[in-house]
C-alpha cells in the first residue's frame, strides 16, 4: 500500500515527524511557501497567527497535488493561533482527498488544539494526532506508532 506523508514546517518540527514517518514507509511532499514567515519569532508569530486566524491560504512553490498514486495520505502541520497553518490550508483546497485512508498530525508548543481538531474531525472524519513540539519532546513520535 502506497502511503504519503503531506506537510509543511517552519522550524523543523514538522521535518522531525516527517523522518518518522519516513522510516514507517511513508513518501514525503513538502509543502513549501513562496514566501515565509518573517525570521524574528515576534513578527512571525503576529503575521501568521493572524493570516491563520482567517483562514489564509499562503500561494506555494511548485505544489504537486496529485495523490492519485496513492491509498493512503497524512497531513502534517503546526497549529498556528489554534488552527491549521496557512500553508496546509492550500494543501487542503488543491489536494482531492477522497477516498483515501486520511489522518492528520497536528505538531504544536501545548500540544492540544482543541478547535483545529473538531473542525477537521467534522470535516474530513478521519483521526487527528497531536504532538507537543516533537524536536523539544521526541518520546511524542512514539504517538506515530498508531498510524
Ligand atoms: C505563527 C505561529 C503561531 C503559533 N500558534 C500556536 C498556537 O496557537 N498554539 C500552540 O500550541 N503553538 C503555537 N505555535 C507553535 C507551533 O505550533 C509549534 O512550535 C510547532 O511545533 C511548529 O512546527 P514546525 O517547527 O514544524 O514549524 C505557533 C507558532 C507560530 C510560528
Amino acid at each position: 500500500m502506497s502511503k504519503l506523508f503531506i506537510y509543511y514546517s517552519h522550524t523543523g518540527n514538522g521535518d522531525l515527524v516527517a523522518e518518522a514517518l519516513r522510516k514507517q514507509g511513508y513518501e514525503l511532499r513538502k509543502a513549501v511557501p513562496r514566501r515565509d514567515l518573517p525570521k524574528s519569532f515576534a513578527a512571525s508569530m503576529l503575521k501568521g497567527g493572524f493570516l491563520a486566524g482567517i483562514g489564509h491560504k499562503s500561494k506555494l512553490k511548485g505544489y504537486d497535488s496529485d495523490v492519485s498514486g496513492y491509498d493512503e495520505v497524512i497531513i502534517g502541520t503546526p497549529v498556528w493561533n489554534g488552527k491549521v497553518s496557512c500553508p496546509v490550508n492550500t494543501v487542503l483546497s488543491e489536494t482531492d482527498l477522497t477516498n483515501k485512508k486520511l489522518a492528520f498530525v497536528l505538531y504544536s508548543g501545548g500540544g492540544s488544539a482543541p478547535k483545529a481538531v473538531k473542525k477537521l474531525k467534522e470535516k474530513y472524519d478521519c483521526p487527528v494526532f497531536e504532538l507537543r513540539e516533537p524536536l523539544k519532546n521526541p518520546d511524542e513520535l512514539n504517538k506515530l506508532g498508531q498510524l
